[in-house]
């Protein structure tokens, strides 16, 4: 018979007062959730040529998807359209826009607007990773401005899943908030 230890409680935790409809909350109120750093937890998955994606968060409700992606130096992303609000925060190296002059770097946070479009390009010899925080769906364009293809929630879903499936990987529920 194996004994449980209960988890010590650490004492910075601080107890709260209850909260209106603290039994509503108890009962309905999801957890949040945490991938940690390793590969583990979510590989980077090949993007392309020069780029690749590791995902955080897929939220089918919202049509919303959260992931780093990685373009190495002298890489692009073709021009895209948005549908939806999308946010990112550069967390290595450099990139930009060719439609706009700033040069986002570490620490610099972007925000796009659904109806905007433009070509995501990396000059930096060492790329740039950041961090996307991403709303609905996204709609690619070739060089001639021919329509390609549509990237959504579902999009990034295949994108891990398929992946996974083809490596012998976990997929990890968590990522699935
Ligand atoms: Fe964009």
């Amino acid at each position: 018979m194996t004994t449980m230890t209960p988890p010590r409680r650490h004492p910075g935790i601080v107890t709260l007062p209850p909260q209106p409809h603290e039994a509503i909350v108890q009962e309905y109120a999801l957890e949040g959730g945490f991938i940690g750093a390793s590969e583990a937890d979510s590989p980077w998955v090949p993007f392309g040529e020069s780029a690749a994606i590791r995902h955080l968060a897929f939220d089918v409700r919202q049509g919303m998807a959260a992931n780093i992606l990685w373009v190495k130096g002298g890489g692009r992303i073709g021009t895209h359209r948005h549908r939806g609000h999308v946010s990112a925060v550069t967390l290595e190296g450099s990139w930009g826009y060719y439609e706009y002059d700033w040069i986002a770097t570490p620490g610099s946070f972007v925000h796009e607007t659904p109806g905007t479009h433009h070509t995501l390009y990396s000059d930096d010899p060492n790329g740039m990773k950041a961090m996307f925080w991403l709303n609905g769906p996204i709609e690619f364009f070739d060089d001639q401005g021919t329509y390609l293809e549509t990237v959504d929630v579902f999009w990034f879903i295949n994108h891990y899943v398929t992946h996974c499936r083809e490596h012998g990987l976990p997929i990890n529920q968590a990522l699935f908030i």
